[in-house]
């Protein structure tokens, strides 16, 4: 029997939804995809291959994608990021390497692939006022990562996301 591949994303503002479903496309076979919000209607045994798409919160995937990943075993597992900063950064790295060594504790790693995204202007605004301005001021090198972000995920992000997934699953 063929595998049967799930995707799952979590996603506040619609980054990782969009490159969750850009990647959906591309799977043959048997495939579902699903919000984190409704992970509770799906029964995961009935998949061999879960694709894990989450948003970075705090340098690592967010707390519900870090429950779902703990739920799971012997599966195959491939994870997709969004995030504010370069994938190719320092911090970019720490993620890759945080989620990378959770996903790997149950189950067999396939890869993982991490995008930018742009950042809620919300979270921006409240950025600039106390208390969120003394954890995180908006320094020159800040708000030029937020401006870097801002047209992410386009595209090409989407060809490159489409482009990994081809060649791992
Ligand atoms: C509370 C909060 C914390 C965040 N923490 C980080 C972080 O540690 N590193 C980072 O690069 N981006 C961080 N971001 C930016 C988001 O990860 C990024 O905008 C992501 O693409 C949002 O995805 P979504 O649209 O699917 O919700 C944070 C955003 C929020 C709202």
């Amino acid at each position: 029997m063929t595998d049967r591949t799930l995707v799952v994303y979590s996603s506040l503002t619609g980054n990782t939804k969009a490159v969750a479903e850009k990647i959906f496309d591309i799977i043959e076979g048997d495939k579902e995809i699903v919000s984190i919000n409704d992970i509770k209607n799906v029964d995961t045994d009935n998949f061999q291959k879960i694709i894990i798409g989450f948003w970075v919160d705090k340098g690592t995937a967010d707390k519900r994608t870090r429950d779902f990943i703990k739920t799971l075993s012997n599966k195959k597992i491939a994870f997709l990021g969004t995030l504010g900063a370069d994938p190719e950064s320092q911090h970019g790295n720490d993620v890759r390497e945080r989620v990378s060594k959770l996903c790997s504790e149950k189950n067999t790693l396939l890869g993982g692939f991490l995008c930018r995204g742009k950042i809620d202007p919300k979270l921006v605004e409240k950025m600039g006022k106390f208390p969120l301005k003394l954890v995180h001021p908006l320094t020159p090198e800040r708000l030029a990562r937020i401006e870097a972000a801002k047209s992410h995920p386009n595209e090409k992000d989407f060809e490159e996301a489409q482009e990994y997934f081809k060649n791992i699953l």
